[in-house]
């Protein structure tokens, strides 16, 4: 098993969009022997559902986010996951922080497994107008695919 976890400040944007679209192409590749979680390291969304604009950008693409649910990140995360993925460069700070001395896992920006060249960081869209979002699942969309990949690879 191989195990993912993607990190934003939230978790109601960022992070379960990434863990939607992930879930999916899971699914869609038939791979049985690798899951997904997403946490935020901000308190103030914990058990909500995901932002309603990020979850009809993603409806627009098939792609479904209603059934997550906020939580943090916590220590226990450190021993579950293989990946640990942060959208931004403060949520990898934060992460870096909590991480136990000896993680054996990979710690690091989710946008490393990016192809595109032009962020490497996904922007939080939580303050801006509706364009974010779209932003947020066209980064995501391409990270997926390239961490699929490496995965792919990296068990070969
Ligand atoms: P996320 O976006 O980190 O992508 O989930 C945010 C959601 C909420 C807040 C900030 C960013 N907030 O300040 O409440």
């Amino acid at each position: 098993m191989t195990s993912v976890l993607f990190v934003c400040l939230g978790n109601i944007c960022r992070s379960p969009t990434a863990h939607g679209i992930f879930e999916k192409e899971l699914k869609t590749r038939g791979l049985t022997d690798i899951t997904v979680d997403s946490a935020g390291t901000g308190d103030w969304h914990l058990g909500r559902a995901p932002d309603a604009r990020a979850t009809a950008a993603a409806k627009n693409r098939g792609i479904e986010l209603a059934h997550l649910r906020a939580r943090l990140v916590t220590p226990a995360d450190f021993s579950e996951f293989d990946y640990i993925l942060a959208m931004d460069d403060q949520n990898l700070r934060d992460l870096k922080d909590m991480a136990p001395a000896g993680y054996q896992g990979h710690l690091g920006l989710f946008l490393d497994f990016s192809r595109q060249q032009a962020y490497r960081e996904v922007p939080d869209p939580y303050y801006g107008d509706g364009d974010g979002f779209e932003t947020v699942l066209d980064l995501v969309e391409d990270a997926v695919d390239g961490l699929l990949t490496h995965i792919g690879a990296n068990r070969a």
